[in-house]
């Protein structure tokens, strides 16, 4: 059974994610442009992230990315993330297939709250896909808890479509922007710089930009100071 959802993903732009539930007995979904992102995202966490530590990781989605990086991380424990609870059951029958002990139980996050009920510090906050599928709002509210949850050192990163200096990596980001901003005014491509400029007074500090496939962008922040 197909299903698609009304999250729209930007390694297949302008279309909407389409997540595969197949008929089967758990609840895992796929995800074909976690199938294909996950690789590139890996190549670029094995060198930026701690050997050791906790990631926390937002809107995880079906779960895919959280056990393959797991997989491939061992050094590391994951704490993935949802709002959605048909995606937490999905990252449940993912984390239960695949057998992982460095893999928690999903929780349920909501970036707007001011509260995320986790126990922190976190090594790393990743958040692949997603800043373009909230409001605005939700994206600052995702730096200040990644601000409030970092240790010094810490890394945020974020994957997906972005603008660099208020210009379109590509046509077809354009398109994508225009199609969430239809289905959402409050949706769209953020501007690196934006985001940069807002994670500043969060003690967070742009590193590094790194060029994806499908023009996506990978986004390096360090915590380099407690939240003021
Ligand atoms: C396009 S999906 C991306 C899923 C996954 N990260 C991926 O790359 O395949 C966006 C995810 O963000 C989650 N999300 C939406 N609003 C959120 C919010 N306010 N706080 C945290 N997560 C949110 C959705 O439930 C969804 O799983």
């Amino acid at each position: 059974m197909l299903n698609s959802q009304s999250m729209p993903n930007s390694d297949h732009p302008p279309r909407p994610i389409v997540v595969e539930h197949r008929n089967r007995a758990d609840a895992r979904q796929f995800s074909p442009s976690a199938a294909r992102n996950r690789g590139p995202i890996l190549e670029v966490l094995a060198r930026i992230l701690p050997k050791k530590g906790i990631v926390l990781e937002i809107g995880s989605g079906t779960g895919e990315h959280a056990v393959c990086f797991a997989k491939a991380l061992p050094g590391l424990d994951w704490l993935p993330s949802d709002p959605n609870a048909a995606s937490r059951a999905s990252i449940k029958a993912w984390i239960a297939t695949e057998g992982l002990a460095n893999v928690r139980a999903p929780i349920s996050i909501d970036v707007r709250d001011e509260v995320w009920g986790v126990a922190a510090p976190f090594d790393a906050v990743l958040s692949l896909n997603m800043v373009h599928i909230v409001p605005w709002e939700a994206a600052l509210g995702l730096l200040a808890g990644a601000g409030r949850l970092l240790r010094p050192d810490g890394v945020l990163f974020f994957y997906g479509p972005f603008m660099l200096s208020g210009i379109h990596t590509a046509p077809s980001n354009a398109a994508f922007d225009a199609d969430l901003k239809r289905r959402h005014p409050r949706w769209g491509v953020r501007d690196v710089d934006d985001l940069a400029g807002r994670a500043a007074p969060h003690g967070l500090e742009l590193r590094e930009v790194v060029k994806m496939p499908a023009h996506n962008l990978s986004l390096v922040f360090v915590k380099t100071a407690w939240a003021s």
